[in-house]
């Protein structure tokens, strides 16, 4: 770098589910500053569709072959960008500092004397709450919410405090679990959780395309299977899952029910 460049600066975006109406004001004004954006899979078209038509697009995770760019090269990527003077956007699908390795970007941002922002965005379990009508806490029935990672190495089973999850009254979401639903569902009826427990998977939320999946804990796995459910999804568990058929869409939007009619139903759940 030559010493009258001047050095840019690193935006780690949260991009949010999906529905770009889901952006923060924050992440939509400086994607439209950007001259950089730096992407994953997680990154739905019609948040793209917002990247200003002369910003450089750097494409870092492809879901076909598995092929992701390690992180190593992408911290390095927009360590390099920033040093040649560029307004980065590193645009993440949900909050950057869930389950989206954003700090490990900040960190190398910070090593390498950068300057960086945070953006948050709203994370896939809070973007799916909101779209197919499950709270992820409700007095009386979840007095909190964990989000879990289901995904392990494939030749490893999942290292996790089943005791401490299979709790009744807490909500579980699980991020990156399609494929590990049955050890998932089985740990947690082992550890106790009742097997009549209610369960929501659901895909591509807040998209055109998003599907939902109504399940307990016992039929979680025949059920995604048979709805062939796609990635990205969610698995929310607990018993406020159950609230999607009083608060749901399809109840929303029911002819004939009036708000009244809502509330009554919920305070005799
Ligand atoms: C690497 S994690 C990234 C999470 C992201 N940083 C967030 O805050 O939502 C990827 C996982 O997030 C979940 N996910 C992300 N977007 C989703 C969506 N629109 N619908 C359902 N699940 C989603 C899925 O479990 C997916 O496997």
């Amino acid at each position: 770098m030559s010493n009258s460049t001047k050095i840019g600066k690193v935006y780690l975006v949260g991009g949010g589910p999906g529905d770009p109406e889901l952006l923060t004001m924050k992440a939509h004004r400086v994607l439209g500053i950007a001259d950089a954006v730096v992407y994953d899979r997680l990154v739905s078209d019609s948040v793209l569709d917002l990247v200003p038509a002369g910003a450089a697009r750097f494409f870092v995770g492809k879901q076909t072959n598995n092929h992701t760019m390690p992180q190593e090269e992408i911290n390095a990527l927009l360590v390099n960008l920033a040093l040649s003077g560029h307004m980065v956007v590193r645009l993440k699908g949900g909050d950057p500092y869930v389950f989206g390795r954003g700090s490990e970007e900040a960190i190398e941002l910070i090593k390498s004397e950068v300057p960086f922002e945070v953006i948050p965005g709203i994370t896939a379990a809070a973007g799916a709450a909101a779209s197919i009508g499950v709270p992820l806490t409700h007095r009386g029935m979840a007095t909190g919410v964990r989000f879990v990672t289901g995904h392990c190495r494939a030749d490893v089973p999942l290292d996790m405090d089943w005791k401490s999850l299979a709790d009744p009254n807490t909500t579980l979401v699980v991020y990156m679990g399609l494929a590990n639903m049955g050890q998932i569902s089985a740990n947690l009826m082992a550890a106790g959780l009742d097997g009549a427990t209610p369960v929501m998977a659901v895909s591509k939320a807040t998209m055109p395309d998003q599907q939902t999946c109504k399940a307990t804990l016992a039929t979680l796995v025949d059920t995604v299977n048979a709805r062939k459910l796609k990635s990205p999804a969610l698995i929310i568990i607990g018993q406020v899952a159950g609230l999607a058929d009083i608060i749901g869409p399809e109840m929303i939007a029911k002819k004939g029910s009036d708000d009244g009619e809502i509330i009554r139903s919920i305070a005799s759940a």
